[in-house]
């Protein structure tokens, strides 16, 4: 073997140093910050004329059409829909192409809100429906008519494929138009939305005027009322207003939105859980109490060790106020949500958690941050693959704007970051991999701008980090 020269020996010695400066970086300096230029325009409300608030034609018509799970597994559907002149009908007809015409009842509900009285809110489930199979259904029986579809859901099972769309903090501005459009136009074909919160920022206007629930209803109705949207609460659904007398908060969005709570056995519609083909959903809140001896804080410490990851190997929660957020935004809002629960989370390995309430979009590496105990100083996230990946979505384009200030240098824990408007789709193909992919609005439909291939924490726990260390 041939000595090193002495020139050679200071090169290699030189390498190893510049190698060991660049992995420090690696460590000190996070992943990416988009440099994604785009066209400063204000985030508007599309007014109350537009198009696609229009009223649809017909005596007392159903309108604000909108469908959700029904049961913890998929065989049941709530059908929702409000109607203006009289109480009308709460009947839904329902067929598939396998089965005759079947009737299900339901019940109508109103509430006042301020100066604004509801119309007849109509929340009728379906039972003991097929699994993947295309029903057609009719509301409005008596009067004017409107039909849907929607596809049921596989049963439950560790392989089967599913197609989650991801969007957050949607509004009613022209933006969030486009981003339902790119939704709506994604090849990747969102099977069912899991929705992080914010959803029709009424409260933003005059005394919450809750004129601006409805028209986000008959916007949102030509995607909800064909697939099932899962709902988590966020700020926007508080509504508490004391100052105009309204103290009681959720009031507008449980009187619109009901989610199948009892049937996780929760004992309120803010957090609950459902299976959907090989995922496990958990929706939290964070506007709930989830501090120790709580009903969220009970409720969650009983359903995580239920989670039988054999039978859903992939274990999805969504909550609002995101734990991991390098935007000056709503900064350390998550902080003490994460302090109680996170450690439950690298216990029960979590593949990804998905928030919104920040206009932006970030990625997180796995980290963990549970080490803190007072007294010992660990304060720092670290790379952990019992962990899960931490994505803010709350980038569906309200009138609120974007957030896009950030904080700098970009933390090692955030794998990408950028200021746009979009939405994402988390891909299940198997046990073992999911493809995630997130959208901007700007490009063309088909464009992932920041994808992630996920490896299932149970069941193929390796590095799916897309950092290059
Ligand atoms: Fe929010």
């Amino acid at each position: 073997m041939a000595k090193m020269g002495t020139s050679s020996r200071v090169a290699a010695a030189i390498v190893v140093v510049l190698g060991f400066v660049l992995s420090l970086a690696v460590v000190c300096n996070g992943g990416k910050t988009s440099s994604f230029v785009r066209k400063v325009e204000k985030t508007v409300d599309m007014p109350l004329d537009s198009d696609v608030f229009k009223v649809p034609p017909g005596y007392n018509a159903p309108q604000q059409v909108h469908i959700t799970q029904g049961d913890q597994l998929g065989k049941a559907l709530i059908v929702s829909w409000v109607t203006v002149e009289e109480p009308g009908s709460n009947t839904v007809l329902y067929w598939s192409a396998y089965s005759k015409k079947q009737k299900s009842e339901g019940k109508v509900t109103t509430y006042k809100f301020y100066n604004y009285t509801s119309g007849y809110i109509h929340h009728t489930t379906i039972r003991n429906l097929k699994f993947n199979t295309k029903y057609y259904y009719v509301v409005g029986i008596g009067h004017t008519e409107r039909q849907f579809w929607f596809i049921t859901p596989p049963e439950v099972g560790p392989d089967v494929p599913y197609t989650f769309g991801l969007i957050g903090d949607l509004g009613q501005s022209f933006d969030s138009n486009k981003t339902l459009t790119h939704y709506e136009l994604n090849p990747q074909k969102g099977q069912a939305v899991l929705f992080v919160g914010d959803l029709s920022y009424a409260d933003n206007y005059p005394n919450h005027d809750n004129v601006r629930w409805d028209t986000w209803g008959r916007f949102t109705e030509r995607s909800v009322a064909y697939q099932p949207w899962i709902w988590t609460a966020g700020n926007h659904e508080i509504d508490f207003a004391p100052e105009l007398g309204e103290t009681k908060p959720f009031k507008p969005y449980t009187h619109r939105y009901h989610v199948p709570y009892k049937a996780s056995g929760s004992t309120a519609p803010f957090w609950y859980s459902v299976k959907r083909a090989s995922a496990y959903i958990i929706v939290l809140s964070s506007y709930s109490a989830y501090g120790k001896y709580t009903p969220q804080y009970k409720w969650l410490e009983q359903e995580l060790p239920k989670v039988n990851r054999s039978e859903t190997p992939w274990l999805i929660v969504l909550m609002h106020s995101p734990w991991y957020n390098s935007y000056n935004y709503h900064y350390m809002e998550g902080e003490t949500m994460r302090v109680m629960y996170e450690p439950w989370f690298v216990k029960y390995k979590v593949d990804v958690v998905f928030a919104g309430h920040v206009h932006a979009y970030e990625r997180s590496e796995r980290i963990s941050n549970v080490a803190y105990n007072i007294v010992n100083g660990i304060c720092i996230p670290v790379k952990d693959q019992s962990a899960p990946v931490y994505i803010t979505i709350g980038d569906g384009g309200n009138l609120e704007g974007l957030a896009t200030n950030m904080t700098e240098p970009q933390p090692a824990y955030s794998a990408y970051r950028e200021a746009s408007f979009g939405h994402a789709t988390f891909d299940i193909k198997n046990r073992t991999h999911a493809y995630y992919g997130w959208h901007r609005n700007q490009d063309g439909y088909a464009v992932t701008v920041d994808s992630m291939w996920f490896f299932n924490r149970y069941y193929h726990p390796v590095d799916d980090s897309t950092s290059a260390q």
